[in-house]
């Protein structure tokens, strides 16, 4: 690197200060105020005329002396979630040279929308059967709840071994930089979560000051933010907003921009509206690389594979052919009665008990469908898959942490404003939505696999 230099050295490159390398004069002038846009009356905005960035805030008209705290908070979480994305694609793209057509896409969309799950086949799952039999005889009605349980891993997205998977040398080193790297995107996360009490210091009556001239912009239109959400997974939950109903085709495929037919509280949410150009193709970009959702599926489907070959599981990965899975899944049912019906001996079931061991049942038996979630509980059982193990963990650990970061927003919003209306035009409710336990789990979790297969891991 060669910079002008005032020493008399000229021919040498000058010595690198600690300002070029950290590119700090970005962020001392980072602080701008644009100039009042059209239709905002001479009062309500700033005079910035005399303001460059890097002065100091000036004081008086409508200058707010708490806008400075609010621009640069969310200029910290920006820098911070700058830096995990560094992290978390570095790991995709190690993940992704692991299979050379690319890693397959977890469609879970697909699979939320597909028919009914099919019920059980008794005869091929011996334990299972026999688990359900004893229930029966204490109560035949929990006996034929337990009996429509679904058929375990009838949905899978069968991936295709990635060479060397289980003892290659490439794979074992994507376990081990995938784990590092993710559990120091996670420590990133939680770090940014005090920011918030920084923030909070913020009354109420300091924000309004300033409140009415952000909006309609918001961190609803953070583009780092959505981009993380779309690179650990969360794809179907902004389906809305990268295609709005009635959309219209735009330069950045898949995401369209609203059109006359488009109802308008879809527009005012879509990407296309609410994304600057540069966000745009960004989040065209991410749409179309695969996320950590997709690696982990494609990894579990993967060990799954390895895991039912007939002759007997390859890699050291977990035996996960019938026997074993129904072994897992008798003993769980056996559990599931125990705790539902607290070690009683007699079970009694009125409507409201068959009703809770109905959705008990079902619960049990979507997890138990997924190929992944089943394959995640097995590795976690298996003593031999430490690396992978730790793989997983790291994984479900930023997923919880991004989780923990939007439980934080809620509270620290409610703070703030209570329940008003966002500047972006949402509120509390909205982001309650985003993480409520009523919706689909690929709707509010990055890895519903792993979250699913806390439930089921016993110590066999
Ligand atoms: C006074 C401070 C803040 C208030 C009152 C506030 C309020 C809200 C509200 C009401 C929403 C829902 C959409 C809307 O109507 O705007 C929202 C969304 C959001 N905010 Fe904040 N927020 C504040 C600070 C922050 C900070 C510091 C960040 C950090 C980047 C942030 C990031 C986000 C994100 C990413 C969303 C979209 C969430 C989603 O769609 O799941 N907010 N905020």
């Amino acid at each position: 690197m060669t910079r002008p230099s005032g020493s008399p050295h000229h021919a040498l490159p000058a010595a690198l200060t600690y300002s070029d390398y950290i590119n700090d004069r970005a962020m001392v002038e980072g602080l701008v105020m644009l100039p009042a846009p059209a239709g905002v009356s001479p009062g309500e905005w700033p005079d910035t005329d005399a303001f460059k960035p890097g002065d100091d805030w000036p004081e008086g008209g409508a200058w707010c002396h708490d806008e400075v705290l609010f621009i640069r908070t969310h200029q910290a979480f920006e820098v911070w979630f700058a830096l995990i994305m560094h992290e978390l694609n570095s790991v995709i793209r190690a993940a992704s040279r692991l299979w050379p057509g690319g890693v397959p896409a977890a469609d879970l969309g697909k699979r939320a929308e597909a028919p009914a799950l099919r019920p059980i086949r008794l005869d091929r799952w011996p334990l299972t059967k026999a688990a359900i039999a004893e229930v029966a005889a204490r109560s035949s009605a929990a006996g034929e709840i337990l009996a429509q349980i679904a058929e375990p891993m009838q949905m899978g997205l069968g991936a295709a071994l990635p060479p060397g998977m289980g003892e290659g040398a490439a794979f074992n080193q994507l376990l081990s930089l995938g784990s590092h790297r993710l559990g120091r995107a996670t420590q990133a996360m939680l770090c940014t979560i005090p920011f918030f009490d920084v923030l909070a210091t913020l009354t109420p009556a300091e924000f309004l000051r300033f409140r009415g001239r952000l909006s309609p912009a918001s961190g609803f239109g953070s583009v780092q933010f959505r981009e993380l959400e779309l690179t650990v997974g969360l794809r179907e939950l902004h389906a809305a907003k990268i295609a709005p109903e009635g959309g219209e085709p735009t330069p950045h495929p898949p995401i369209l921009r609203p059109g006359p037919r488009t109802p308008p509280h879809a527009a005012a949410m879509a990407f296309h509206t609410v994304q600057p150009v540069w966000g745009i193709e960004r989040l065209a970009r991410r749409l179309n690389q695969p996320s950590l959702r997709d690696l982990v599926y494609a990894l579990l489907s993967a060990a799954a594979s390895a895991g039912r070959r007939a002759d007997g599981p390859e890699h050291g990965l977990p035996d996960m052919r019938d026997p074993a899975v129904d072994r897992l899944l008798a003993t769980n049912l056996r559990h599931l009665i125990g705790d539902h019906f607290r070690g009683a001996g007699a079970i009694t079931l009125d409507d409201t008990g068959a009703a809770h061991l109905r959705s008990a049942v079902a619960e049990l038996g979507g997890a138990f469908a997924q190929t992944e979630t089943v394959a995640a509980a097995m590795i976690a059982m298996h003593p031999a898959q430490e690396r992978f193990t730790l793989l997983l963990e790291a994984a479900l650990d930023l997923d919880a942490a991004l989780l923990r970061w939007r439980d934080r927003h809620i509270r620290f919003v409610e703070h703030i404003i209570g329940m008003r209306r966002g500047t972006g035009g949402g509120g509390i409710q909205y982001l309650r939505g985003t993480t409520s336990a009523v919706r689909p789990a690929h709707l509010t979790h990055g890895l519903p696999a792993l979250w699913q297969a806390r439930s089921f891991v016993q110590t066999l």
